[in-house]
């Protein structure tokens, strides 16, 4: 058994159940019967799942698997953005909001479904003005506005894939994925809010833009108000938007047809582009969306804290919500601007019902105390939700008696950028929870754990989380990089897809997530290849080699440990400098969501004979531990000499 393996093997038992209450029960979308329903066939039942989407043309076989390539929905055509948005205006639902908007120095913004159709026409109106045609890509950059959504629902009705970039990243990180997925428009702002501030996006846009890219105009969108460089490339959203015809007639597109592209790290330097496509996606996030968040329509108000530069926002935001009919509240800014109980004081304005939001803000909660969510009503919320990272149950615990009243089911949801949709979860009114455990694949799912030679594991015993049948929200592929795909993750285990992640079966069965067995550190539910920070370090000039960890953090999850070995002739005397340099330089190059917690300077790094780093053993000194089995390393003396590097740096400080 391998070393990772053994240190899934370990988990606490956890006794605590907790059942739906009769009454959640009685009125839950998801009734006992989806299990059966969904095992019985699960290919009838997905075809039953996508006739509640809007289709412009059937589909003539639900399935064609040719592992791993799938095509979900053959010959069926649609359009996301009708989905989205013009069914429920052309069925009398025009007049419901949509988003409650509420930017982070208190603007705010009601959107009904008619208003949002509107705005949707004219931006593809103005796409298409723009030169934009089905198939080519858009690069989006932007904060937490509406015009995010607007911009996305616009490409998907021209049938323009959109790459979503995380604003947080910086220039060179959007260059990269402009040249990736070989943007022809980026849609941006002048900037956002954040933290009681304006920041800037447009000049990150100016910044990529003086690389090599084919990008033709950069449609800005003026948010802030702040000066702003101004190219003859750039056209403000206002100005071309604002004057477009609002009426536009979506084209139907093959269910097949790409939807998007996100970019996601993997275990290189080179983020993965990661693409989705129609019908099959879009049937798997309305229904989870539906039946994971028991979601009523008619009289929920639901918030999901995402930000739509990730898949969380992709599909709980954007697509499904929207799908099925949702009124949402989206929020621009930070959880502790101006004061630490914003979230709170907006659950309490708004009436949200069905809250989902990720483990790292919950700890971050529980730190700042109680008395923030106590001053504030919580009683309209009726369900809660948890995505990005396994959540401890301390945490867990928390946010159902501090946050949700002890009234609330919890649904801890697994999946990845690369599932597209929620995988693995609880289905409230159904199951019973236990703090921490993301219980079952979802109807329709086909999750195990395996050992080492892919045989699935028993109870009570831990392993490799797989996905042995193809999904409809499925990834098709990384964008250019077929070899990739199939190496990436249909290699580890021949023929079935291998998520990344390890989880244990407790003794009933129920899945415990344990976190990624790879390369990929989450830090606050972001995933960030320890690779990829790696190469940001040693391009900087004093750095001739880095190791990077992802070291256990009580707020953040992971957090990120850099060892580095300085060029030759580099004194490090003045450590705080080159550290604080060092630090700037990854947050330059990748953003500053990848910026070392600490950079600890070495002499050695511990090789294997093959020249392997063994980042594990630099994740015991990271985690403060006796380090482990170190007798295949071609020094064995280069952990004693690390060790005592660090005790003596600790010691000067
Ligand atoms: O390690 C798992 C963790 O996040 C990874 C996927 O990251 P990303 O593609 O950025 O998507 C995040 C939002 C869906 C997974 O491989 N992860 C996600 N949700 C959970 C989780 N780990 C444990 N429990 C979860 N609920």
């Amino acid at each position: 058994m391998s070393q990772d393996h053994e240190s899934l093997e370990n988990l606490l038992s956890e006794d605590r159940h907790f059942p739906p209450t009769a009454q959640f029960a009685a009125a839950a979308n998801a009734q006992p019967d989806e299990y059966a329903r969904a095992d019985k066939d699960p290919l009838a039942f997905w075809d039953e799942q996508a006739k509640s989407l809007q289709w412009d043309s059937p589909w003539s076989k639900t399935l064609d698997w040719q592992s791993p390539y799938a095509k979900w929905f053959i010959g069926g055509k649609l359009n996301a953005s009708v989905n989205a948005l013009d069914r429920h205006v052309s069925q009398g639902r025009g007049s419901r909001v949509a988003f409650h908007f509420e930017g982070e120095p208190g603007d705010v913004r009601t959107i009904t479904y008619a208003e949002l159709l509107t705005e949707v026409k004219k931006a593809a109106n103005a796409l298409i003005e723009l030169g934009i045609k089905a198939g080519d890509r858009v690069a989006i950059y932007m904060p937490m506005i509406p015009e995010a959504a607007v911009a996305m629902l616009a490409c998907a009705r021209i049938g323009a894939p959109h790459s979503v970039v995380f604003g947080g990243f910086s220039a060179e990180a959007l260059l990269s994925r402009i040249q990736d997925a070989d943007a022809k428009l980026v849609i941006t702002a002048d900037g956002g809010f954040r933290k009681g501030a304006a920041f800037a996006l447009k000049p990150a846009v100016d910044e990529a833009l003086k690389g090599q890219h084919n990008v033709e105009k950069v449609l800005v969108v003026q948010r802030t108000k702040q000066e702003t460089a101004w190219t003859n490339r750039d056209i403000w959203w206002h100005e071309i938007v604002a004057r477009q015809s609002s009426e536009h007639v979506a084209e139907s597109f093959d269910s097949e047809h790409p939807l998007f592209i996100l970019y996601t790290s993997g275990t290189t330097a080179k983020p993965k582009g990661i693409f989705h496509t129609t019908g099959g996606y879009l049937t798997q996030v309305a229904y989870t969306h539906k039946m994971v968040f028991d979601i009523k329509p008619e009289t929920d108000v639901y918030w999901c804290t995402a930000d739509v530069g990730w898949i969380t926002g992709h599909s709980y935001i954007v697509y499904g919500p929207l799908i099925n009919g949702a009124t949402q509240v989206m929020y621009e800014g930070t959880p502790d601007t101006p004061h630490k109980g914003r979230i709170f004081e907006l659950i309490a304005k708004y009436g949200v019902t069905i809250l989902y939001t990720a483990p790292t803000l919950i700890r971050t909660w529980m730190k700042w105390g109680d008395e923030f969510p106590q001053a504030h009503d919580l009683t309209s919320l009726r369900l809660l939700g948890s995505v990005g990272e396994p959540i401890n149950p301390e945490a867990w615990m928390w946010y159902r008696e501090v946050i949700g009243g002890n009234r609330c089911p919890i649904v801890d949801t697994w999946w990845q950028t690369e599932t597209g949709a929620i995988m693995i979860s609880p289905l409230p009114g159904v199951t019973a929870t236990k703090p921490g455990s993301a219980m079952n694949a979802v109807p329709g799912i086909s999750a195990k754990v395996v050992d080492d030679n892919a045989v699935a594991v028993g109870n009570g015993r831990g392993g490799y989380l797989i996905l042995d049948q193809p999904w409809p929200s499925m990834l098709r592929g990384i964008w250019g990089e077929d070899e990739r795909y199939k190496e990436t993750y249909w290699s580890r285990f021949d023929g079935i897809y291998f998520a990344g992640d390890g989880a244990k079966l407790d003794d009933e069965g129920a899945i415990w997530l344990l976190g990624r067995v790879d390369d990929v550190m989450n830090v606050s539910g972001h995933r960030i290849s320890t690779t990829e920070v790696e190469s940001a370090l040693v391009s900087h000039e004093s750095v001739a080699e880095a190791a990077v960890v992802g070291a256990a953090d009580a707020m953040t999850g992971q957090a990120i440990v850099a060892f580095v070995i300085l060029r030759g002739g580099i004194e490090h005397a003045n450590g705080d400098e080159l550290n604080k340099a060092l630090r700037d330089h990854v947050a330059k190059q990748i953003g500053a969501i990848a910026k070392p917690r600490q950079i600890l300077i070495v002499n050695e790094l511990p090789k294997t004979r093959s020249g392997k780093i063994m980042r594990r053993l630099l994740k015991d000194v990271a985690e403060d531990r006796a380090v482990g089995d170190a007798t295949t390393l071609a020094d064995p003396n280069v952990m004693k000499l690390i060790s005592e590097g660090l005790q003596s740096a600790k010691s000067e400080d």
